[in-house]
């Protein structure tokens, strides 16, 4: 049966038909504003029932980045858009031109369940997976089964605390994860180090077009690739934050593989080499114990869409 899977972010979303394999057999974009859920509903609706005239559809699935609850109809919170207990999967079936059902996932375990089956983790029995993007999500699969929780929020692994009194956080708490090892983070670090530190922030700024407010994340992948210092350091601490953070993890859950993806995956080496110092850096029991592998997601933006799509044909 085909399925369509719909990644929902902040400024756009991301609707693909895809098949038993995992393959996409057709994509549309359309553009989107996180404040205004009504006209995301509409927007998902649209592509939805296009892409339905071409290709007959069984199931439609939806990857929210939010908290959802357990019978996948609804997001209870979102940190970064204003869903609050939002019947999304009700808004989608009510506007859309097809009776088929609709579902709704964390776009994480969306992502992470088309690693686990299609991807870089289709051989582990045992992943972590975080998106680095927006925010920071996560998707854990423990003995080939995705860990969902008793009410359906297990893996918002973003959300725990990695600095007492550190930066506030969309959830409403301090310190959290996702404020050191997500895209966001990095752009507010460079950010502000161009305003602190011109002289070194100069590569990047001219990326920007002069503007320190305009630099944006694939600028700074761009300049650290071409040689920039600063853009590699803050590479580098994003990376140390990643790994950090996934060791604490690990004394948890003990994964074979941590896979990371989100667009500075874009950074290759420049995030990883960093990652695997810092994990085996800050693991317990170093030299006692086997260490996970760490390694990029290999279906890049088109995970969530994946993801999605396989789950609502469960
Ligand atoms: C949200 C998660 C989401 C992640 C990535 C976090 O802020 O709490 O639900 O998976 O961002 O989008
Ligand atoms: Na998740
Ligand atoms: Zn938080």
């Amino acid at each position: 049966m085909h399925a369509i899977g719909v990644d929902i972010g902040g400024t756009k979303i991301a609707v693909g038909v895809v098949d038993e394999a995992g393959r996409i057999l057709a994509k549309v974009r359309r553009d989107t504003a996180a404040d205004d859920v009504a006209s995301m509903d509409r927007a998902i609706a649209d592509a939805c029932t296009e892409l339905a005239k071409e290709h007959e559809i069984g199931a439609i699935g939806l990857a929210a980045a939010g908290f959802v609850s357990p019978d996948r109809s609804s997001v209870l919170f979102a940190p970064n858009i204003a869903w609050r207990e939002y019947p999304l999967a009700q808004k989608v079936s009510e506007l859309v031109d097809l009776d088929v059902p609709v579902v709704v996932e964390n776009d994480a375990n969306a992502a992470g369940w088309a690693e686990f089956r299609f991807g870089a983790a289709r051989e582990a029995s045992d992943m972590l997976l975080l998106t680095i993007g927006t925010g920071l999500g996560g998707a854990i699969v423990v003995d080939r089964e995705l860990v969902r929780g008793k009410w359906g929020v297990a893996a918002e692994v973003g959300h725990m605390r990695v600095v007492p009194g550190g930066h506030y956080c969309g959830c409403g708490h301090e310190g959290c994860w996702e404020q050191y090892a997500s895209g966001t983070a990095l752009v507010r670090d460079a950010r502000q180090a161009a305003t602190a530190t011109p002289e070194r922030a100069r590569r990047l700024v001219e990326l920007a077009g002069g503007d320190p407010d305009g630099i944006t994340g694939p600028q700074i992948t761009q300049a650290a690739q071409d040689g920039d210092e600063l853009s590699i350091e803050l590479l580098a601490t994003l990376g140390r934050w990643v790994g950090e953070g996934s060791a604490s993890v690990a004394a948890l859950l003990d994964p074979e593989l941590i896979v990371l993806g989100g667009g500075v995956g874009a950074a290759g080496d420049l995030l990883l080499a960093p990652v695997r110092k810092a994990y085996e850096a800050q693991l317990s029991a170093l030299g006692h114990r086997p260490v996970a592998q760490i390694e990029l997601a290999q279906q890049g933006n088109e995970a969530g869409i994946i993801g999605a799509a396989d789950l609502a044909r469960r």
